[in-house]
């Protein structure tokens, strides 16, 4: 992006802000100029780590006039009403994962930010790195042939071993869905469109669970989400998908991603993470054969979704993890959980624009 970076507020200083301020230093299009938590001594440890010039509360970074984008890392409970403040404040704002906790809540989000001339974006931005932008680029080239159906599997057993607040990954809003189920999703609607139909079925294996990370191993959290969720979805294209988020596996062998074309088979890389790699079976064929990365950003991911975002507030273009594409995804996480409760399928009101690719070569 030519010209001057854009100025960046980072409200929520927690666990993962440091892979934000770590990769946006590597970024031309935007510069964190400021931190601010709930709690003061957050905000200040980051801003010393990275030399961010300001650490501040969250009313006077709001108050800002140089910060144009602010990124929203709170917990997902927060999400909306830190993300409505930066709106009422003029601010662009780009959210964590999952844009809110209710649909309800990311529709006010969207609303609010369309009524003040304001642009909405949200993570994941794992889909700009270069596994997943190679990925997109060999089934637009045809080389798996029209995309029939695809399999996504995060199986795994949790985050209370290690986090050190993992509580609300047991609370409404967390679960292995709401957690997870953004860099799946969104990696499948990067590339295979919009979802229009989804069913599903989930369940709560343990009913608690009991902390081991240090400052508070052997406290219990009681557990009110779903642990192991399914879902089916049918792709507005007519291809057809299915997925298993879950907290409950100890363990599996299952690929994250694979995508089923009707002249071969495409393996995706890990959808939380940009490297590959890339691997391709065609029919006739007897081995996999890795496909080359044809982009940037083969590690780390975190900021690029917000520097796009930057980039195309001054070029005039869509960004590319928009608020509408992780309203969708939200929508189709919700939908999931509704279908199973409900016994039934359920046709989506969402829908979004498939994000353009990055061009082979490109930086933000
Ligand atoms: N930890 C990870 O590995 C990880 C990975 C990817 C995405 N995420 C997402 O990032 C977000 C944050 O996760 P985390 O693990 O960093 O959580 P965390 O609890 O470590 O950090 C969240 C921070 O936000 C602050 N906060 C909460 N409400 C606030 C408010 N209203 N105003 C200002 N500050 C507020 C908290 O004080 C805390 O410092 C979540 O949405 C999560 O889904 C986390």
């Amino acid at each position: 992006m030519a010209g001057t970076p854009v100025q960046v507020g980072i409200i929520g200083c927690g666990a993962i802000s440091g892979a934000y301020l770590g990769m946006a230093n590597t970024l031309e299009a935007i510069d964190i100029v400021a931190c601010a938590d709930l709690m003061p001594e957050r905000a200040c440890t980051k801003a010393e780590e990275f030399s961010v010039p300001i650490a501040c509360t969250v009313d006077e970074l709001l108050a800002n006039p140089d910060i144009e984008i602010v990124l929203n890392l709170t917990i997902p409970r927060a999400h909306a009403d830190v993300a409505l403040a930066a709106i009422a404040a003029g601010k662009h704002v780009y959210n964590e994962k999952p844009l809110t906790v209710t649909r309800e809540e990311g529709r006010r989000v969207l609303e609010a930010a369309q009524a003040r001339g304001v642009l909405v974006g949200s993570a994941p931005d794992t889909f700009l790195g270069a596994g997943l932008q190679t990925c997109r680029t060999l089934i637009d080239d045809g080389v798996i042939g029209q995309p029939i159906g695809c399999t996504a599997f995060m199986l795994g057993h949790g985050h209370e071993g290690w986090h050190p607040d993992p509580e609300f990954y047991y609370q409404k809003g967390g679960g292995p869905m709401f957690d997870m189920g953004p860099y799946y999703l969104t990696a499948l609607t990067f590339l295979m469109g919009p979802t229009r139909r989804v069913t599903g079925a989930n369940a709560v294996t343990f009913s608690e669970r009991t902390i081991g990370s240090e400052k508070k191993r052997g406290q219990i959290i009681p557990v009110e989400v779903p642990t192991h969720v399914v879902g089916v979805m049918e792709f507005a294209s007519g291809a057809i998908g299915s997925i298993i988020t879950s907290f409950d596996v100890w363990a599996s062998q299952w690929r994250n991603i694979e995508i089923y074309g009707t002249l071969g088979t495409m393996i995706v890389p890990d959808p939380n993470g940009g490297a590959g790699p890339v691997q391709i079976r065609l029919a006739g064929e007897t081995e996999w054969r890795e496909a080359p990365l044809t982009h940037h950003y083969a590690g780390q991911t975190r900021s690029l979704g917000a520097a796009d975002m930057a980039c195309a507030l001054r070029e005039g273009r869509p960004h590319r993890a928009s608020g509408e594409m992780a309203y969708h995804v939200l929508d189709i996480m919700h939908a999931f959980h509704d279908a199973a409760r409900e016994g039934t399928h359920i046709t989506l009101e969402s829908t979004c624009a498939q994000p353009d690719p990055l061009l082979p070569g490109a930086t933000l």
